[in-house]
């Protein structure tokens, strides 16, 4: 899979994982996919992120595991070559542009949208989504940027994803609340479970009528 569409387009919501024992990775991206949620985002904000998406990838072939909180290009290079699939920025710079990985770099402004437009990505990561604007910038941005799709995150939650999800210009969402980094120290793989089963369940409409998500 080499478009980030299509990665984007498998799972309404991609669980944001920060992963301080390598020991954890397997059994939590376990719990994730019998969950129903099969594309992560290992961050790499750990010195094990890299040996846990390697980790998760051998172990899992069905997960599609990308890399998280990827900052330059090296940062990049480094995640293709440990076996991710994908890399999330929360920003764009030129380097990264260059991603060998389908890349889902972060926006907040018109501007930069733009920028990533210059560089032909027409898929964004919307962050930090709810201090950024949330669904009212969303549903302001579908007037210019009719192409683009959005993975909002930062400060989603199970309560406010449907509001995202409802907007023709949202493919998926992103968030930490599925594996929160309490319940990963208690090792509370059946909770972790349970909050993916009921983010599984949020979907995206199947018939929405425009981007601004107008009925
Ligand atoms: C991040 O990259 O940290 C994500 O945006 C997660 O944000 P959240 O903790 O608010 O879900």
């Amino acid at each position: 899979m080499s478009d980030i569409a299509e990665i984007l387009a498998l799972s309404p919501v991609i669980p944001v994982l920060t992963i301080e024992d390598a020991n954890d990775a397997v059994p939590l991206a376990r719990a994730l996919l019998g969950g129903g949620l099969r594309v992560l985002e290992v961050t790499l904000r750990t010195e094990q992120a890299l040996d846990c998406i390697s980790a998760i990838a051998r172990a899992m072939p069905d997960a599609i595991v990308g890399a998280g909180t990827v900052l330059s290009a090296r940062d990049c290079a480094r995640a293709h070559d440990t076996g991710a699939r994908f890399a999330v920025s929360p920003g764009l710079t030129d380097g990264l542009a260059q991603s060998p990985l389908p890349l889902l770099p972060g926006i907040a402004t018109a501007s930069e949208i733009m920028r990533g437009l210059d560089f032909g990505l027409t898929c964004f990561k919307f962050f930090p989504a709810e201090s950024s604007g949330g669904v009212r910038a969303l549903k302001a941005f579908a007037g210019p940027f009719g192409q683009v799709r959005f993975c909002p995150t930062g400060g989603i939650s199970q309560d406010n994803a449907p509001l995202y999800l409802a907007l023709a210009n949202v493919v998926c969402i992103g968030g930490t609340w599925i594996a929160p980094e309490n319940l990963i120290a208690e090792k509370n793989w059946s909770a972790i479970a349970e909050l993916a089963r009921a983010a599984s369940r949020l979907r995206t409409p199947s018939i929405k009528s425009d981007a601004a998500g107008h009925p």
